[in-house]
């Protein structure tokens, strides 16, 4: 127990790592997956299948191949596009055995994944609004798109909230496979220690802990935020 309580302060780095990845994969998530979940209800058949084979893609492949995808693959193929231009077009060198930065690889990979997810949130929270909303709306006189913006949006809004904070939650967990490109994330971090010490108990019930702290602050959360949201309807 010493030895957890001594790496702490790098165990506390790595749950920091963690949470700054998890956040910020997220915050893209919600964009991508807000412009990935209105495509999919679009009218325009191009955008629908495109987004479906986004979504499909990433929410039917695992995470951590997704993280070697992007990690490994794209600066493979990088390289070797490069190098068919090179030889057969006498395009000259532009890049030296390109690597990814592993925290730009770290970033890339969760924001897609998320988007994936967070795309399904949006789509469901449309489609949980009352056809009635629309019906209304357009007997207003509102066009499809104004009825989209001022009165179905902004109760979905309101419903995807709680979801999109499960996002966060599932996220944070799956973070941890960013130690196999070698993020010293919360996970790694505790490995690492592990490596050294030996305390492997110690060590990975830390970890554990230190997750559960976080989800379940963020579960207590969120039952507060549906409880509130309820009332105001
Ligand atoms: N565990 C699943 C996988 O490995 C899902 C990962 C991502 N989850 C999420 N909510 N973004 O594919």
């Amino acid at each position: 127990m010493e030895v957890a309580i001594q790496s702490l302060p790098f165990l506390v780095k790595g749950a920091g790592v963690t949470v700054f990845i998890t956040l910020f994969s997220v915050a893209i998530g919600c964009v991508i997956g807000l412009i990935a979940g209105l495509s999919r209800l679009s009218k325009n058949r191009l955008l629908r299948v495109l987004a479906t084979a986004y979504v499909d893609f990433f929410r039917g492949t695992p995470l951590l191949v997704q993280i070697l995808l992007v990690y490994y693959g794209v600066p493979a193929l990088l390289n070797d596009a490069q190098g068919f231009l090179m030889e057969n077009y006498g395009m000259p060198q532009l890049i030296e055995n390109y690597a990814m930065p592993r925290l730009l690889a770290a970033i890339m990979a969760c924001s897609l994944n998320s988007g994936a997810y967070v795309a399904e949130i949006f789509r469901a929270g449309v489609q949980s609004i009352e056809k009635g909303q629309m019906e209304a709306a357009r007997s207003l006189g509102m066009t499809h798109g104004q009825a989209m913006r001022f009165v179905i949006l902004p109760q979905a809004f309101k419903r995807v909230i709680p979801p999109l904070f499960n996002e966060i939650i599932a996220m944070l967990k799956d973070t941890s496979l960013l130690s196999v490109i070698g993020i010293i994330e919360l996970t790694k971090s505790g490995m690492l220690v592990v490596a050294r010490t030996y305390e492997a108990f110690a060590i990975y019930i830390t970890i554990a802990l230190f997750y559960l702290v976080m989800t379940f602050s963020l579960s207590r959360y969120v039952d507060y935020l549906e409880r509130r949201l309820k009332t105001g309807d």
